[in-house]
C-alpha cells in the first residue's frame, strides 16, 4: 500500500544563525494492504513530521514515497489530489479539523463535494446518516455546531468525515490524546472496528505504547528522527532488541506497577548529542562501546524484525 524510502527532513530554523536540524533521518518501511502499523516515540522524535511528509503535506528534502506503486514525490495538481482522498489523516487536535461555523451535516457533505462523490441531493441525506451510524452518533448531531459536541464526539465527526472519501490509508496521529481515558478506549475501539470493516491500511501514531501496542500489528520505534526498530508488535514488546525499545517496553512496565513517570529524556542529551556522528541513542545507552561511533542501518535479526543497534 505504501512505501517509504531513504525519507529525510531537515528543517532550517533561525534568521542570523542558521540551524540545520534532522527532524526525519533516513526513514525506510512499508505498509501492506489492511496491515496496521504503530509508530511510538517520544514527543519531539519527529513523529507528526513524517505523518505530514507521507501526505505530500510538507515537501521531504529526499527521499521517496509510493502509494500502491505510483511514486508521490513530485506529483501535483489533479493526479495529487485524487490520491489525496485515498490517504487521510486524523490529527491530535480534533477541533481544527472542522470548521466552527459548518453545522455538523455541512462538515459532512463537503469532502464529498469536493471529491465528487455526491450523486443527488436525496441520497446526500441518506449517505451522511449513514456515516453518523457508522461512527456512533446520531441524527440529533446533525444540526449542531462542532462547540456543541465534546471531544469524543468530534474526533468521531472527523472520523465520519474521513470515511465519507472512502479512504484506503489513514494516518492517526496521537488521535486520542486529547481525550479523557475513558472516551480515548471507545474512541480506540471504533478506530479498529472501522479499519477492519473497511479493510484499510492504517498508521497509527503516539507516545504511548501500551496504546500503539494494543491496536498494531506492527511496531516501529522512532527515536530522533531514525527508525529504530520495527518488528512484529509481540515480539517487539515481549522481546525489544534495541536498547531504545528496551528502555521504552521498561519504562511501561514500570509505569503500569508504579504509576509515575521515568525515562531518558532527549532535552538533557541534546548537548551532547551535538557533534555526535553515531548511533543517536549513544549518549542514554547502556550498551554504548567505541562501535556507537558509526550511525548503526537496520538490519534483520529475525523474521520481519529488523534493529538499528550494533549489539542487537
Ligand atoms: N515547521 C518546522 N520548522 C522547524 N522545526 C520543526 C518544524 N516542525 C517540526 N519541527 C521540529 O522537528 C522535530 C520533530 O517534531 P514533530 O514531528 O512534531 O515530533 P513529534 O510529533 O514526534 O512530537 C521537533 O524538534 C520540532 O521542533
Ligand atoms: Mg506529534
Amino acid at each position: 500500500m505504501l512505501r517509504v524510502e531513504n525519507l529525510n527532513k531537515t528543517f532550517t530554523t533561525g534568521v542570523f544563525k542558521r540551524r540545520r536540524h534532522k527532524a526525519v533521518d533516513q526513514i525506510n518501511f512499508t505498509i501492506a494492504p489492511r496491515e496496521i502499523l504503530g509508530l511510538v516515540g517520544e514527543s519531539g522524535c519527529g513523529k507528526s513530521t513524517l505523518a505530514r511528509l507521507l501526505l505530500n503535506l510538507i515537501p521531504s528534502s529526499s527521499g521517496k514515497l509510493y502509494f500502491k506503486g505510483q511514486e508521490l514525490t513530485g506529483m501535483r495538481g489533479r493526479e495529487l489530489r485524487k490520491i489525496r482522498g485515498k490517504m487521510q489523516i486524523i490529527f491530535q487536535h480534533p477541533e481544527s479539523s472542522l470548521n466552527p461555523r459548518l453545522k455538523i451535516y455541512d462538515s459532512l457533505i463537503e469532502p464529498m463535494r469536493i471529491q465528487n462523490l455526491l450523486p443527488s441531493k436525496t441520497v446526500e441525506r441518506e449517505k451522511v446518516l449513514d456515516l453518523l451510524h457508522q461512527v456512533g452518533l446520531a441524527e440529533e448531531h446533525l444540526t449542531r455546531y462542532p462547540h456543541e459536541l465534546s471531544g469524543g464526539q468530534i474526533q468521531r465527526v472527523v472520523l465520519a468525515r474521513i470515511l465519507a472519501v472512502q479512504p484506503e490509508f489513514i494516518i492517526a496521529d496521537e488521535p486520542t490524546s486529547m481525550l479523557d481515558v475513558s472516551v480515548q478506549a471507545q474512541v480506540l475501539h471504533l478506530l479498529k472496528d472501522i479499519q477492519q470493516k473497511h479493510a484499510m491500511s492504517f498508521l497509527f501514531i503516539s507516545h504511548d505504547l501500551a496504546l500503539v501496542q494494543w491496536i498494531s500489528e506492527r511496531i516501529a520505534v522512532m527515536y530522533r528522527g531514525q527508525i529504530v526498530e520495527i518488528g512484529p508488535a509481540q515480539d517487539l514488546c515481549n522481546n525489544p532488541r534495541h536498547p531504545y525499545s528496551v528502555q521504552l517496553v521498561e519504562t511501561f512496565n514500570w509505569f503500569q506497577e508504579n504509576k509515575r513517570e521515568k525515562s531518558c529524556s532527549s532535552e538533557t542529551t541534546n548537548q551532547a548529542i551535538h557533534a555526535w556522528e553515531g548511533c543517536a541513542f549513544a549518549p542514554c545507552c547502556p550498551k554504548l562501546s567505541p562501535v556507537c561511533r558509526q550511525k548503526p542501518e537496520l538490519r534483520r535479526i529475525a523474521e520481519k524484525h529488523d534493529v538499528a543497534c550494533w549489539h542487537a
